[in-house]
């Protein structure tokens, strides 16, 4: 019942104002309350056809005639890395050859849990209250980031998780490069460290251009700072210092701030180290917080 009050509230949302809505079309939280009790292969959810991109701000429209539709990619045939990449291609989300060629490189099966559908656009639960995120905003992050994940350059990937962003950063900074993932819950560490083992970033690993780490992202890793790419995985309340402190002049961090109301901001570090902030879209992700605060309940 109050799932149904919640996805008439969400229709609405979505109908009256011809757009994206938040709540439904949860980015990371796999508690999104109007799914909460639905079988995944037959959730009715907003569709992820893109209407328009808005190419400047790269804001995805969702088209209220969409509504209903089923979102799992398996159900219409198409169960590969591959395909979903494409799918993701043709729906507008992934236009920079780059980030289609990464995604298509490191398979998402590699790092979802077994028993887990890895090519549904959906985030999937991974133990711990945490989430893969959904490959369409696995996709917008790499785009966002693309200029700065460039051959020798040095990334962070702050709450990550299953690893899968880590190791597409560092198969896009290569072995000259530094990838560098930072998670607080030991489990996942080490989880993520055999996922990538599997896939085709094993090899970076291998060489130590790749690394994951237990720690507390808020105060970002320095010992491979600056760096030229941020991601931060979680919802922060506000910008941490320590993150700014560590990118470079001319680097980029893509974080989401908000509570229960978040953007996805982008925050541009200038050569005389003044900040551009802009947000990029509404989302909604797990918190960035301590890690008893994330085990609550679990
Ligand atoms: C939505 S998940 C994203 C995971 C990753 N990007 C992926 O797709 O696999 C957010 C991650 O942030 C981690 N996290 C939350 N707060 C953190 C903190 N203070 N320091 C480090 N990791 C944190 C969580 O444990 C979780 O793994």
């Amino acid at each position: 019942m109050v799932c149904q009050i919640l996805w008439a509230y969400c229709l609405i949302l979505t109908i009256s104002n011809g757009a994206y809505c938040v709540i439904c079309y949860d980015n990371d939280n796999q508690s999104c309350p109007c799914l909460t009790g639905i079988d995944p292969k037959i959730q009715l959810i907003v569709t992820p056809e893109v209407e328009a991109m808005d190419k400047k701000r790269s804001t995805l429209k969702i088209s209220s005639s969409s509504v209903l539709a089923e979102r799992s990619w398996s159900g219409s045939g198409v169960n590969k890395n591959k395909a979903m990449v494409e799918h993701l291609q043709h729906y507008g989300v992934i236009t920079s050859k780059k980030v289609s060629e990464v995604m298509e490189t490191i398979d998402r099966a590699c790092f979802v849990p077994d028993g887990t559908p890895p090519y549904v656009d959906s985030p999937m639960a991974i133990g711990y209250n945490a989430t893969i995120s959904a490959p369409h905003m696995h996709a917008t992050c790499l785009q966002l980031l693309e200029e700065n994940l460039k051959p020798g350059m040095h990334a962070l990937d702050i709450g990550s998780g299953t690893g899968y962003l880590t190791a597409c950063f560092a198969l896009m900074v290569g072995p000259q490069g530094r990838a560098v993932g930072v998670e607080h819950i030991p489990e996942l560490v080490v989880s993520s460290i055999q996922n990538i083992e599997k896939s085709a970033a094993a090899p970076l690993l291998k060489e130590g251009s790749l690394s994951v780490h237990v720690g507390d992202g808020r105060k970002g890793w320095p010992e491979f700072a600056p760096y030229d790419a941020i991601h931060v995985g979680a919802a922060a309340p506000e910008i941490p210092q320590a993150l700014i402190d560590q990118l470079k002049p001319g680097g980029r961090m893509v974080i989401p701030v908000g509570n229960i109301f978040q953007d996805l901001k982008v925050v541009d570090k200038n050569q005389d180290g003044s900040l551009s902030i802009w947000s990029e879209t509404s989302v909604r992700y797990v918190p960035l917080t301590s890690r008893d605060a994330q085990l609550r309940g679990w």
